[in-house]
């Protein structure tokens, strides 16, 4: 629209200016003829009517001004005086035979060789009126004065006037519409080449911008489609990259889990265990496929700070001192450590630190409560609990899976979320295994 804001203007202004030139040029032109052809008729005249002046020839005096005024319906009148100024011949008899009554000139057209035209007003009417000495051997003997109408010059002018503001109309109609075409097929391909900007900048599907023609604007589309081929060829690069590197840390760390577990007999395949069983759960609240991917990570690592955890306070068989104690509950914090390494893994830092965490604030770390615990974590706590108590452990025997789901819903609304442990007992009593149930990425 700027476009075409633009160029109308000028457009406009280009068409009326070439219009006003050349009814100026058209009515110069026209003028020049008039001035010209009444100098001709007058000079002519004075020609022929010499000898007449000389001989006294009036009827041949009388006919040559009554056949010069029927010539041209232009000529008002023709009077032919002879040197004593007195009127001869006239085309108006009534003017013969008188002194020449000469007009006070308005303004001096020129002189055309020997004949002199003057702008007059005569009877209310403009005319132009031409002056030609008549000479004959040498010797003047009269003159002659002859008048032309200005009226056909102003008919032919206001003709003029009226054909180019025709053709100048025509134009500029035609100039307009052009120039809309011009201005929409430019902005058409601008705006095409900006969406494809736009496009590319969102990371959306990019189709090449089509560029049949061979101009600026066609040469810089096709540069633009190759820079964004590029562009993407190297986005996918690096996103296969990343997601190679970032496979690297999941496996290493999935590699830390597996070990963990390896270290204690008693705990082997806790991990997959609890992760199959909060996925199950987050499946049953309706997550999405990205959110269990992120679930069953969370889940496979949520004791990943045990590592750091000794052996004989990890394995021991007897009752934990307060030292050992405090020793083993620092493995959320731990484990917080470990995910800081990798920028990916921040995102399951909340979720491993708050795993130990109770609904009423008594768990550990932070002693956070309810909404402040994170959903992920609020899911593994009770699968956690659930396959400590279905394990055996050196210093007591596994429990039921009824009588571990009996202890979570004792501990609903304490240690657990009460919607969530009903939401769990219902899961373990109506699928009392979760063997069954596949995880997206554990080889483990
Ligand atoms: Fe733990």
């Amino acid at each position: 629209m700027k476009l075409f804001g633009f160029m109308i203007p000028l457009v406009c202004l280009l068409v009326i200016s070439v219009a006003w030139a050349v009814m100026g040029i058209t009515e110069s032109a026209l003028r020049r003829d008039l001035l010209q052809r009444g100098a001709a008729i007058s000079h002519v005249v004075a020609l022929s009517a010499g000898y007449s002046l000389l001989s006294n020839d009036r009827l041949a005096l009388d006919r040559l001004a009554s056949e010069t005024r029927g010539s041209d319906p232009g000529i008002v009148f023709v009077a032919i005086r002879d040197a004593a100024d007195n009127v001869v011949a006239h085309d108006l008899v009534a003017e013969r035979g008188k002194p020449y009554r000469a007009a006070q000139p308005v303004k001096s057209l020129g002189t055309f060789d020997d004949t002199r035209a003057d702008e007059v007003i005569r009877n209310g009417r403009r005319l132009i009126e031409y002056t030609t000495p008549v000479s004959f051997a040498g010797r003047r003997v009269g003159t002659v004065s002859l008048a032309l109408s200005t009226e056909g010059l102003a008919a032919a002018q206001r003709s003029i006037r009226r054909l180019i503001a025709a053709a100048a109309s025509v134009i500029l109609v035609l100039a307009v519409f052009g120039t809309l075409v011009f201005a929409s097929l430019i902005t058409t391909r601008v705006k095409r080449l900006h969406e494809g900007v736009l496009s590319l900048g969102r990371g959306d599907t990019f189709r090449p911008i089509p560029a049949p023609f061979q101009d600026e604007l066609g040469d810089l589309t096709r540069n633009f489609n190759r820079m964004a081929e590029t562009i993407l060829s190297q986005k996918a690069d690096l996103q296969r990259k990343a997601s190679q590197l970032e496979e690297s840390y999941l496996g290493m760390v999935r590699v830390l889990a597996a070990s963990l577990d390896a270290r204690d007999p008693y705990t082997s395949g806790h991990s997959t265990r609890v992760a199959k069983l909060s996925c199950e759960l987050g499946r049953r609240l309706g997550m999405n496929e990205e959110e269990l991917g992120h679930l069953e990570r969370a889940a496979i690592f949520h004791d990943l700070g045990k590592i750091q955890t000794p052996d004989d306070v990890l394995l021991k068989r007897e009752p934990l001192s307060r030292a050992e104690e405090e020793q083993m509950r620092s493995h959320p914090m731990d484990g917080t450590d470990i995910l800081r390494m990798a920028p990916f893994l921040h995102r399951y830092i909340p979720v491993v630190r708050s795993h130990h965490e109770w609904y009423n604030g008594d768990g550990y770390p932070d002693g956070k409560k309810e909404d402040e615990i994170p959903l992920h974590a609020h899911i593994i706590a009770l699968a956690d609990a659930f396959d400590a108590m279905t394990t055996d452990r050196p210093y007591r025997q596994a429990l039921t899976t009824q009588g571990a789901i009996e202890e979570i819903l004792r501990f609903r609304g304490s240690q657990f979320s009460p919607e969530l442990a009903d939401a769990f007992a219902k899961m373990m009593r109506e699928q009392p295994t979760i063997e069954n149930t596949t995880l997206k990425s554990m080889a483990l």
